[in-house]
C-alpha cells in the first residue's frame, strides 16, 4: 500500500470514530498511518484474507475496522474488558460485521470464539504468565489458520527500558489501564505456539522507532 492510500485509508477508518471524541479520532488515525503492525496486516493479507477474526483485547477495534472497511477480514469479534474503549469500537463499527463482547481474556479458562485468525496486539504482555500462557493456548485451539501476536520483547537491553518507560508513562494517563508490563521472553511465546501446533515465524515490529516490540506470525500446519 502507498503511503498516500495508507494516509487515505486511514481517514477513512478515523471518520467511523467521528462521534467518539477527537482524542479517539487522532488516536485511530495515528495508529493506522504510523504504526507497523497495521503495516504488516496489510502485507500478511496479501496472502489471504484474514476470514473469520477474533481480535482479542481489540481496545477501539481500529484495526479491525480497517480490515472490515477493506474487506480483508469478513467478520470481527472484539473481546476486550474496557467498556469505554469497547463502546468506542462498537460506535464505530456499527455498520460492519463487528461484534464487540465485553470479556477478561484473564479468566480461568479463557472463553474464545472459534476462528479463522486471532489477533491478539499489544495485550499479552499486560497480563499474569499464567494467564499468558492459558490464553494463547486456548487460542491455539480455536484458530483454524493463523495467529498475529505483536508484543514486548523482555530482552532487547535499551529498547526494552524504553517500551517500559512508554507503558508506564501511558498509564498516568490512561485511568482504565490496569494490568502491568510482564513480557514474556519470545522463546517462551514460541515454544508454546509451537506445541500448539503452529510454525512461527518472529520479526521485529517496530520500524522507526525505538521500542522493543516483536510480531509473531503462528499459522497452523494442516492436518495431514
Ligand atoms: C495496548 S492496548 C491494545 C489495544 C488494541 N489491541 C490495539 O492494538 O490497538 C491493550 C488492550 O488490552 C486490553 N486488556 C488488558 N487486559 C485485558 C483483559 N484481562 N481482558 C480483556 N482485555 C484486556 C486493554 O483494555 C486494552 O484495550
Amino acid at each position: 500500500v502507498s503511503p498516500s492510500a495508507r494516509r487515505e485509508l486511514a481517514r477513512r477508518v478515523a471518520d467511523r470514530y467521528r462521534a467518539c471524541g477527537r482524542f479517539a479520532r487522532h488516536y485511530v488515525a495515528g495508529k493506522l498511518r504510523w504504526d507497523p503492525v497495521f503495516a504488516a496486516l496489510l502485507e500478511e493479507s496479501v496472502h489471504a484474507p484474514f476470514g473469520r477474526v477474533a481480535d482479542l483485547g481489540c481496545g477501539r477495534g481500529q484495526f479491525a475496522a480497517a480490515l472490515l472497511q477493506e474487506g480483508l477480514a469478513e467478520s470481527v469479534i472484539g473481546l476486550e474488558i474496557n467498556p469505554v474503549l469497547l463502546a468506542n469500537a462498537r460506535r464505530a463499527m456499527a455498520t460492519l460485521p463487528f461484534e464487540g463482547i465485553c470479556r477478561d481474556l484473564a479468566a480461568d479458562p479463557p472463553d474464545i470464539p472459534a476462528v479463522d485468525t486471532v489477533l491478539i496486539l499489544d495485550v499479552l504482555y499486560q497480563l499474569p504468565t499464567d494467564a499468558q500462557a492459558r490464553l494463547l493456548e486456548a487460542a491455539g485451539r480455536r484458530t483454524r489458520r493463523l495467529m498475529v501476536i505483536r508484543t514486548m520483547d523482555p530482552d532487547l537491553g535499551v529498547r526494552t527500558m524504553a517500551t517500559n518507560l512508554l507503558e508506564h508513562a501511558g498509564r498516568r494517563f490512561r485511568p482504565h489501564a490496569r494490568a502491568g508490563v510482564n513480557a514474556r521472553p519470545v522463546n517462551w511465546i514460541s515454544d508454546l505456539l509451537k506445541r500448539a501446533g503452529f510454525a512461527v515465524e518472529i520479526a521485529p515490529c517496530r520500524a522507526g522507532t525505538p521500542f522493543s516490540n516483536v510480531l509473531l506470525l503462528a499459522r497452523k500446519a494442516p492436518r495431514l
